[in-house]
Protein backbone atom coordinates (compact mmCIF):
# COMPACT_ATOMS: atom_id res chain seq x y z
CA UNK A 1 0.00 0.00 0.00
CA UNK A 2 0.68 3.48 -0.32
CA UNK A 3 2.96 5.29 -3.24
CA UNK A 4 6.51 4.79 -4.10
CA UNK A 5 9.31 6.81 -5.98
CA UNK A 6 10.94 4.56 -8.56
CA UNK A 7 14.79 5.81 -8.64
CA UNK A 8 16.82 2.56 -9.92
CA UNK A 9 20.65 3.33 -8.89
CA UNK A 10 18.98 6.38 -6.31
CA UNK A 11 19.78 8.78 -8.25
CA UNK A 12 17.68 10.89 -6.52
CA UNK A 13 17.04 9.79 -3.62
CA UNK A 14 18.76 10.93 -0.07
CA UNK A 15 18.89 8.01 2.14
CA UNK A 16 20.51 9.75 5.03
CA UNK A 17 21.52 13.03 6.71
CA UNK A 18 25.00 13.36 7.54
CA UNK A 19 27.71 15.98 8.66
CA UNK A 20 30.38 14.13 7.39
CA UNK A 21 31.43 14.72 3.42
CA UNK A 22 30.00 17.06 0.77
CA UNK A 23 30.01 17.07 -2.76
CA UNK A 24 28.93 19.47 -5.03
CA UNK A 25 29.88 17.39 -8.44
CA UNK A 26 29.04 20.54 -11.11
CA UNK A 27 31.76 22.23 -9.79
CA UNK A 28 34.73 19.38 -8.48
CA UNK A 29 34.40 20.00 -4.67
CA UNK A 30 34.71 17.67 -2.18
CA UNK A 31 34.96 18.20 1.57
CA UNK A 32 35.33 16.28 4.66
CA UNK A 33 34.06 17.93 7.68
CA UNK A 34 34.52 21.49 5.68
CA UNK A 35 37.75 21.02 4.74
CA UNK A 36 38.78 20.69 0.90
CA UNK A 37 40.36 17.44 0.05
CA UNK A 38 43.07 19.14 -2.18
CA UNK A 39 44.45 21.07 1.54
CA UNK A 40 43.53 17.65 3.72
CA UNK A 41 45.76 15.94 0.86
CA UNK A 42 48.53 18.38 0.19
CA UNK A 43 48.95 19.70 4.27
CA UNK A 44 47.24 16.82 6.25
CA UNK A 45 48.16 12.87 7.46
CA UNK A 46 45.77 9.79 7.42
CA UNK A 47 45.66 9.84 11.11
CA UNK A 48 44.61 13.43 11.42
CA UNK A 49 41.69 13.01 8.64
CA UNK A 50 40.60 9.83 10.55
CA UNK A 51 40.28 11.75 13.76
CA UNK A 52 38.16 14.63 11.57
CA UNK A 53 36.06 12.35 9.96
CA UNK A 54 35.36 10.09 12.92
CA UNK A 55 35.33 13.10 15.37
CA UNK A 56 34.13 15.93 13.48
CA UNK A 57 36.91 18.47 14.16
CA UNK A 58 40.53 19.00 13.59
CA UNK A 59 42.43 17.22 16.65
CA UNK A 60 45.06 19.58 18.96
CA UNK A 61 48.69 18.02 18.96
CA UNK A 62 47.47 15.89 22.22
CA UNK A 63 44.90 14.72 20.98
CA UNK A 64 46.50 13.63 17.48
CA UNK A 65 49.30 11.85 19.82
CA UNK A 66 46.39 10.40 21.78
CA UNK A 67 43.83 8.80 18.89
CA UNK A 68 47.58 7.87 16.72
CA UNK A 69 48.67 5.83 20.29
CA UNK A 70 45.15 4.22 20.17
CA UNK A 71 45.22 2.93 16.61
CA UNK A 72 49.09 1.49 17.24
CA UNK A 73 47.61 -0.32 19.97
CA UNK A 74 45.65 -2.21 18.34
CA UNK A 75 47.24 -3.24 15.31
CA UNK A 76 48.31 -6.32 16.01
CA UNK A 77 45.99 -9.43 14.87
CA UNK A 78 45.07 -12.38 16.64
CA UNK A 79 47.60 -14.90 15.99
CA UNK A 80 44.75 -17.56 15.75
CA UNK A 81 43.72 -15.46 12.66
CA UNK A 82 46.84 -16.61 10.74
CA UNK A 83 45.92 -20.09 10.72
CA UNK A 84 42.41 -19.14 8.75
CA UNK A 85 44.77 -17.11 6.25
CA UNK A 86 46.21 -20.69 5.58
CA UNK A 87 42.65 -22.07 4.64
CA UNK A 88 43.03 -19.78 1.61
CA UNK A 89 44.77 -20.71 -1.80
CA UNK A 90 47.69 -18.85 -2.17
CA UNK A 91 46.50 -17.52 -5.27
CA UNK A 92 42.94 -16.24 -3.65
CA UNK A 93 42.13 -12.59 -4.69
CA UNK A 94 43.35 -10.51 -1.89
CA UNK A 95 39.75 -8.88 -1.75
CA UNK A 96 38.51 -12.13 -0.82
CA UNK A 97 40.85 -12.66 1.92
CA UNK A 98 39.70 -9.22 3.17
CA UNK A 99 35.93 -10.29 3.23
CA UNK A 100 36.81 -13.13 4.99
CA UNK A 101 39.33 -12.01 7.41
CA UNK A 102 37.02 -8.85 8.27
CA UNK A 103 34.07 -10.72 8.59
CA UNK A 104 36.34 -13.36 10.90
CA UNK A 105 36.93 -10.50 13.30
CA UNK A 106 33.72 -10.61 14.61
CA UNK A 107 34.40 -13.91 16.34
CA UNK A 108 37.21 -12.80 18.06
CA UNK A 109 36.52 -9.60 19.23
CA UNK A 110 33.07 -10.23 20.89
CA UNK A 111 33.13 -7.38 23.11
CA UNK A 112 33.27 -5.43 20.03
CA UNK A 113 30.07 -6.45 18.57
CA UNK A 114 28.02 -4.64 21.24
CA UNK A 115 26.44 -2.13 19.40
CA UNK A 116 24.32 -0.03 21.89
CA UNK A 117 27.23 0.97 24.04
CA UNK A 118 28.98 4.42 22.44
CA UNK A 119 32.34 3.54 23.97
CA UNK A 120 32.19 -0.02 21.99
CA UNK A 121 31.50 1.21 18.84
CA UNK A 122 34.67 3.69 18.98
CA UNK A 123 36.54 0.86 20.46
CA UNK A 124 35.39 -1.59 17.16
CA UNK A 125 36.13 1.59 15.25
CA UNK A 126 39.76 1.71 16.26
CA UNK A 127 40.23 -1.84 15.85
CA UNK A 128 39.12 -1.61 12.44
CA UNK A 129 41.18 0.95 11.33
CA UNK A 130 44.00 -0.21 13.47
CA UNK A 131 44.02 -4.04 11.89
CA UNK A 132 43.19 -2.96 8.13
CA UNK A 133 46.46 -2.43 6.92
CA UNK A 134 47.91 -5.62 9.02
CA UNK A 135 45.59 -7.40 7.47
CA UNK A 136 45.99 -6.27 4.23
CA UNK A 137 50.01 -6.76 4.03
CA UNK A 138 49.24 -10.48 5.72
CA UNK A 139 46.84 -10.94 2.32
CA UNK A 140 50.27 -10.05 0.27
CA UNK A 141 52.54 -12.20 2.39
CA UNK A 142 49.99 -14.76 1.93
CA UNK A 143 49.93 -14.87 -2.00
CA UNK A 144 53.82 -13.89 -2.26
CA UNK A 145 54.54 -17.45 -0.45
CA UNK A 146 56.42 -14.90 2.74
CA UNK A 147 56.16 -15.14 5.92
CA UNK A 148 53.63 -12.75 7.74
CA UNK A 149 55.63 -9.24 8.94
CA UNK A 150 54.35 -8.59 12.55
CA UNK A 151 53.49 -4.73 12.92
CA UNK A 152 55.96 -2.13 14.53
CA UNK A 153 54.38 0.55 16.39
CA UNK A 154 57.05 3.17 16.67
CA UNK A 155 56.77 3.55 12.77
CA UNK A 156 53.63 6.07 11.15
CA UNK A 157 50.41 4.12 10.32
CA UNK A 158 51.61 4.28 6.61
CA UNK A 159 55.50 3.78 7.10
CA UNK A 160 54.34 0.42 9.37
CA UNK A 161 51.99 -0.89 6.22
CA UNK A 162 54.67 -0.49 3.63
CA UNK A 163 56.97 -2.40 6.24
CA UNK A 164 54.45 -5.05 6.94
CA UNK A 165 53.95 -5.45 2.90
CA UNK A 166 57.55 -5.09 1.41
CA UNK A 167 60.28 -6.34 4.23
CA UNK A 168 61.42 -9.48 4.11
CA UNK A 169 63.24 -11.24 7.15
CA UNK A 170 67.05 -10.65 7.75
CA UNK A 171 67.00 -7.69 5.20
CA UNK A 172 67.50 -4.07 6.19
CA UNK A 173 64.19 -2.14 4.58
CA UNK A 174 64.00 1.76 4.25
CA UNK A 175 61.26 3.59 3.11
CA UNK A 176 61.44 6.10 0.72
CA UNK A 177 59.97 9.50 2.74
CA UNK A 178 58.51 10.30 -0.61
CA UNK A 179 56.60 6.88 -1.08
CA UNK A 180 55.35 7.24 2.39
CA UNK A 181 54.37 10.42 2.08
CA UNK A 182 52.37 9.60 -1.70
CA UNK A 183 51.01 6.57 0.23
CA UNK A 184 49.33 8.48 3.10
CA UNK A 185 47.87 10.71 0.63
CA UNK A 186 46.46 7.67 -1.43
CA UNK A 187 44.80 6.86 1.91
CA UNK A 188 43.27 10.12 2.45
CA UNK A 189 41.88 10.40 -1.13
CA UNK A 190 40.01 7.57 -0.50
CA UNK A 191 39.21 7.87 3.55
CA UNK A 192 35.39 8.64 2.45
CA UNK A 193 33.28 9.77 -0.12
CA UNK A 194 29.47 10.62 1.17
CA UNK A 195 27.23 7.65 0.27
CA UNK A 196 28.79 5.84 -2.38
CA UNK A 197 27.68 2.08 -2.80
CA UNK A 198 30.45 0.49 -0.31
CA UNK A 199 29.24 3.36 2.22
CA UNK A 200 25.41 2.73 1.88
CA UNK A 201 26.25 -0.84 1.81
CA UNK A 202 27.25 -0.35 5.15
CA UNK A 203 25.06 1.54 6.67
CA UNK A 204 21.91 -0.70 5.71
CA UNK A 205 23.94 -3.75 6.89
CA UNK A 206 24.49 -1.73 9.91
CA UNK A 207 20.62 -0.71 9.81
CA UNK A 208 19.89 -4.05 11.08
CA UNK A 209 21.91 -3.91 14.16
CA UNK A 210 24.46 -6.01 12.61
CA UNK A 211 27.94 -6.39 14.23
CA UNK A 212 30.66 -3.59 13.10
CA UNK A 213 32.77 -6.40 11.06
CA UNK A 214 30.14 -7.90 9.85
CA UNK A 215 28.51 -4.16 8.03
CA UNK A 216 32.50 -3.58 7.15
CA UNK A 217 32.79 -7.13 5.33
CA UNK A 218 29.62 -6.19 3.71
CA UNK A 219 31.42 -2.90 2.63
CA UNK A 220 34.50 -4.54 1.56
CA UNK A 221 32.07 -6.86 -0.95
CA UNK A 222 30.48 -4.10 -2.75
CA UNK A 223 34.01 -2.31 -3.09
CA UNK A 224 35.19 -5.11 -5.22
CA UNK A 225 33.17 -4.45 -8.31
CA UNK A 226 35.07 -2.94 -11.42
CA UNK A 227 32.14 -0.22 -11.38
CA UNK A 228 33.52 0.77 -7.95
CA UNK A 229 36.95 -0.12 -6.44
CA UNK A 230 37.82 -2.63 -8.39
CA UNK A 231 38.19 0.31 -11.60
CA UNK A 232 41.76 1.20 -9.91
CA UNK A 233 42.93 -2.49 -10.90
CA UNK A 234 40.61 -1.91 -14.06
CA UNK A 235 42.30 1.06 -15.47
CA UNK A 236 45.72 -0.23 -14.62
CA UNK A 237 44.63 -3.06 -16.85
CA UNK A 238 43.30 -1.16 -19.43
CA UNK A 239 46.42 1.22 -19.34
CA UNK A 240 48.53 -2.01 -20.42
CA UNK A 241 46.69 -3.61 -22.71
CA UNK A 242 46.63 -0.17 -24.65
CA UNK A 243 49.73 -0.23 -24.61
CA UNK A 244 51.45 2.91 -26.33
CA UNK A 245 49.73 6.12 -27.69
CA UNK A 246 49.32 5.15 -31.10
CA UNK A 247 46.43 3.17 -29.83
CA UNK A 248 44.39 5.56 -28.24
CA UNK A 249 41.98 6.35 -30.46
CA UNK A 250 41.22 2.52 -31.15
CA UNK A 251 39.93 2.44 -27.50
CA UNK A 252 38.72 5.76 -27.60
CA UNK A 253 35.85 4.11 -30.89
CA UNK A 254 35.52 0.91 -28.61
CA UNK A 255 34.23 3.66 -25.47
CA UNK A 256 31.80 5.53 -27.72
CA UNK A 257 30.55 2.26 -29.40
CA UNK A 258 27.27 1.72 -28.12
CA UNK A 259 27.34 -1.96 -29.46
CA UNK A 260 30.62 -2.40 -27.78
CA UNK A 261 30.35 -2.81 -23.76
CA UNK A 262 33.65 -1.56 -22.81
CA UNK A 263 34.19 1.74 -20.77
CA UNK A 264 37.18 3.91 -20.41
CA UNK A 265 37.97 2.31 -16.77
CA UNK A 266 38.79 4.89 -14.27
CA UNK A 267 36.41 7.97 -16.23
CA UNK A 268 33.33 8.87 -15.48
CA UNK A 269 31.27 9.12 -11.65
CA UNK A 270 27.89 9.05 -10.88
CA UNK A 271 28.15 12.39 -9.38
CA UNK A 272 31.12 14.67 -10.70
CA UNK A 273 29.89 16.14 -13.96
CA UNK A 274 33.97 18.02 -13.69
CA UNK A 275 37.16 16.94 -12.65
CA UNK A 276 37.29 14.55 -9.53
CA UNK A 277 39.31 17.06 -7.44
CA UNK A 278 41.02 13.57 -6.20
CA UNK A 279 42.10 12.57 -9.37
CA UNK A 280 43.88 15.93 -10.04
CA UNK A 281 45.86 15.24 -6.78
CA UNK A 282 46.24 11.88 -7.66
CA UNK A 283 47.93 12.99 -11.20
CA UNK A 284 50.49 15.16 -9.09
CA UNK A 285 51.27 12.57 -6.91
CA UNK A 286 52.16 9.97 -9.80
CA UNK A 287 54.47 12.45 -11.42
CA UNK A 288 56.17 13.31 -8.00
CA UNK A 289 56.88 9.28 -7.34
CA UNK A 290 57.37 8.71 -11.07
CA UNK A 291 60.73 11.16 -10.55
CA UNK A 292 61.69 10.25 -7.30
CA UNK A 293 62.22 6.24 -7.88
CA UNK A 294 63.28 7.16 -11.53
CA UNK A 295 60.90 5.12 -13.33
CA UNK A 296 59.55 5.48 -16.80
CA UNK A 297 56.85 4.11 -17.14
CA UNK A 298 55.34 4.52 -20.72
CA UNK A 299 51.97 4.01 -18.73
CA UNK A 300 51.64 7.09 -17.11
CA UNK A 301 52.36 8.64 -20.82
CA UNK A 302 49.31 6.56 -22.36
CA UNK A 303 47.21 7.85 -19.10
CA UNK A 304 47.99 11.44 -19.90
CA UNK A 305 47.54 10.91 -23.61
CA UNK A 306 44.14 9.48 -23.00
CA UNK A 307 42.99 12.26 -20.34
CA UNK A 308 44.25 14.88 -23.44
CA UNK A 309 42.16 13.03 -25.93
CA UNK A 310 39.32 11.98 -24.28
CA UNK A 311 38.17 15.74 -22.76
CA UNK A 312 38.75 16.88 -26.08
CA UNK A 313 36.35 14.66 -27.41
CA UNK A 314 32.54 15.45 -28.23
CA UNK A 315 31.38 11.87 -26.72
CA UNK A 316 33.01 12.95 -23.17
CA UNK A 317 32.37 16.72 -23.08
CA UNK A 318 28.51 15.75 -23.85
CA UNK A 319 28.36 12.99 -21.56
CA UNK A 320 30.61 15.33 -18.92
CA UNK A 321 33.19 12.39 -18.45
CA UNK A 322 36.29 13.43 -16.63
CA UNK A 323 39.17 10.69 -14.91
CA UNK A 324 37.98 9.97 -11.68
CA UNK A 325 40.37 9.34 -8.59
CA UNK A 326 41.24 5.70 -10.08
CA UNK A 327 42.51 6.46 -13.23
CA UNK A 328 46.05 7.72 -12.32
CA UNK A 329 46.14 5.84 -8.88
CA UNK A 330 46.98 2.33 -10.47
CA UNK A 331 50.28 4.08 -11.69
CA UNK A 332 51.34 5.48 -8.33
CA UNK A 333 50.78 2.04 -7.16
CA UNK A 334 52.67 -0.20 -9.33
CA UNK A 335 55.63 2.28 -9.32
CA UNK A 336 55.47 1.59 -5.46
CA UNK A 337 55.92 -1.99 -6.24
CA UNK A 338 52.17 -3.43 -5.40
CA UNK A 339 50.64 -5.84 -7.72
CA UNK A 340 47.23 -4.56 -9.43
CA UNK A 341 45.37 -7.36 -7.69
CA UNK A 342 46.32 -5.29 -4.08
CA UNK A 343 44.91 -2.07 -5.34
CA UNK A 344 41.31 -2.65 -4.45
CA UNK A 345 42.70 -3.73 -0.91
CA UNK A 346 44.29 -0.88 -0.43
CA UNK A 347 41.64 1.25 -1.48
CA UNK A 348 39.44 -0.82 1.32
CA UNK A 349 42.21 -0.17 3.67
CA UNK A 350 41.89 3.76 3.44
CA UNK A 351 38.18 3.28 2.72
CA UNK A 352 37.45 1.71 6.41
CA UNK A 353 37.80 5.21 8.50
CA UNK A 354 34.77 6.41 6.22
CA UNK A 355 32.55 3.03 6.41
CA UNK A 356 33.11 3.27 10.70
CA UNK A 357 32.66 7.26 10.78
CA UNK A 358 29.05 6.33 8.68
CA UNK A 359 28.33 3.59 10.87
CA UNK A 360 28.60 5.47 13.97
CA UNK A 361 26.73 8.55 12.67
CA UNK A 362 23.89 6.59 11.55
CA UNK A 363 23.95 4.41 15.07
CA UNK A 364 23.48 7.57 17.01
CA UNK A 365 21.25 9.34 14.65
CA UNK A 366 17.96 9.26 17.06
CA UNK A 367 15.95 8.68 13.34
CA UNK A 368 18.02 5.71 11.87
CA UNK A 369 15.46 2.49 11.46
CA UNK A 370 15.81 -0.30 9.47
CA UNK A 371 17.18 0.27 5.75
CA UNK A 372 13.98 -1.21 3.62
CA UNK A 373 13.46 -0.13 0.08
CA UNK A 374 10.04 -0.87 -1.61
CA UNK A 375 9.85 -2.01 -4.91
CA UNK A 376 7.39 -1.90 -7.81
CA UNK A 377 6.20 -5.37 -8.28
CA UNK A 378 6.00 -6.93 -11.82
CA UNK A 379 5.63 -10.98 -11.48
CA UNK A 380 2.34 -12.41 -11.87
CA UNK A 381 -1.12 -11.97 -10.15
CA UNK A 382 -2.45 -14.12 -8.00
CA UNK A 383 -2.98 -17.96 -9.18
CA UNK A 384 -3.63 -21.18 -7.91
CA UNK A 385 -1.18 -23.98 -7.51
CA UNK A 386 -1.61 -26.94 -9.64
CA UNK A 387 0.00 -30.21 -8.60
CA UNK A 388 3.02 -31.44 -10.51
CA UNK A 389 1.21 -34.27 -12.37
CA UNK A 390 -1.05 -31.78 -13.71
CA UNK A 391 1.40 -29.16 -15.24
N1 LIG B 1 33.38 5.16 -20.73
C1 LIG B 1 32.51 5.34 -21.73
N2 LIG B 1 31.22 5.75 -21.56
C2 LIG B 1 30.83 5.97 -20.29
C3 LIG B 1 31.68 5.80 -19.19
C4 LIG B 1 33.01 5.38 -19.45
N3 LIG B 1 33.87 5.20 -18.44
N4 LIG B 1 31.01 6.09 -18.04
C5 LIG B 1 29.76 6.42 -18.41
N5 LIG B 1 29.64 6.36 -19.76
C6 LIG B 1 28.46 6.70 -20.56
C7 LIG B 1 27.42 5.58 -20.45
O1 LIG B 1 27.57 4.65 -21.52
C8 LIG B 1 26.12 6.34 -20.54
O2 LIG B 1 25.88 6.64 -21.89
P1 LIG B 1 24.33 6.69 -22.41
O3 LIG B 1 23.70 7.82 -21.68
O4 LIG B 1 24.49 6.96 -23.88
O5 LIG B 1 23.74 5.36 -22.10
C9 LIG B 1 26.44 7.67 -19.83
O6 LIG B 1 27.87 7.84 -19.95
C10 LIG B 1 26.06 7.69 -18.35
O7 LIG B 1 26.59 6.52 -17.75
P2 LIG B 1 25.87 5.69 -16.60
O8 LIG B 1 26.42 4.31 -16.55
O9 LIG B 1 24.38 5.85 -16.75
O10 LIG B 1 26.33 6.54 -15.34
P3 LIG B 1 26.40 6.04 -13.83
O11 LIG B 1 26.34 7.25 -13.01
O12 LIG B 1 25.39 4.98 -13.60
O13 LIG B 1 27.84 5.34 -13.74
C11 LIG B 1 30.10 4.89 -13.33
C12 LIG B 1 28.94 5.88 -13.15
C13 LIG B 1 31.30 5.36 -12.48
C14 LIG B 1 29.71 3.50 -12.86
C15 LIG B 1 30.51 4.88 -14.84
O14 LIG B 1 30.95 6.16 -15.25
C16 LIG B 1 31.58 3.83 -15.14
O15 LIG B 1 31.25 2.66 -15.35
N6 LIG B 1 32.90 4.23 -15.16
C17 LIG B 1 33.97 3.28 -15.35
C18 LIG B 1 34.27 2.60 -14.03
C19 LIG B 1 34.98 3.50 -13.03
O16 LIG B 1 35.93 4.19 -13.37
N7 LIG B 1 34.52 3.47 -11.77
C20 LIG B 1 35.13 4.22 -10.67
C21 LIG B 1 34.23 5.24 -10.10
S1 LIG B 1 35.09 6.39 -9.00
C22 LIG B 1 35.68 5.46 -7.71
C23 LIG B 1 34.62 4.73 -6.95
O17 LIG B 1 33.58 5.28 -6.60
O18 LIG B 1 34.85 3.57 -6.63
Amino acid sequence: TGTFTYDPGFTSTASCESGLTYIDGDQGILLHRGYPISQLAEKSSFMEVSYLLLNGELPTQDELDTFTRTITRHTMLHEQLATFYRGFRRDAHPMAIMCGVIGALSAFYHDSTDISDPQQRMIASHRLIAKMPTIAAMAYKYSAGQPFVYPRNDLSYTANFLRMTFSVPAEEYEIDPVVEQAMDRIFILHADHEQNASTSTVRLAGSSGANPFACIAAGIACLWGPAHGGANEAALNMLHEIGTPDRIPEYIARAKDKDDPFRLMGFGHRVYKNYDPRAKVMQKTAAEVLKKLGVTDPVFDVARELEHIALNDEYFIEKKLYPNVDFYSGVVLSAIGFPTSMFTALFALARTVGWVAQWNEMISDPAQKIGRPRQLYTGPTQRDYVPVAKR
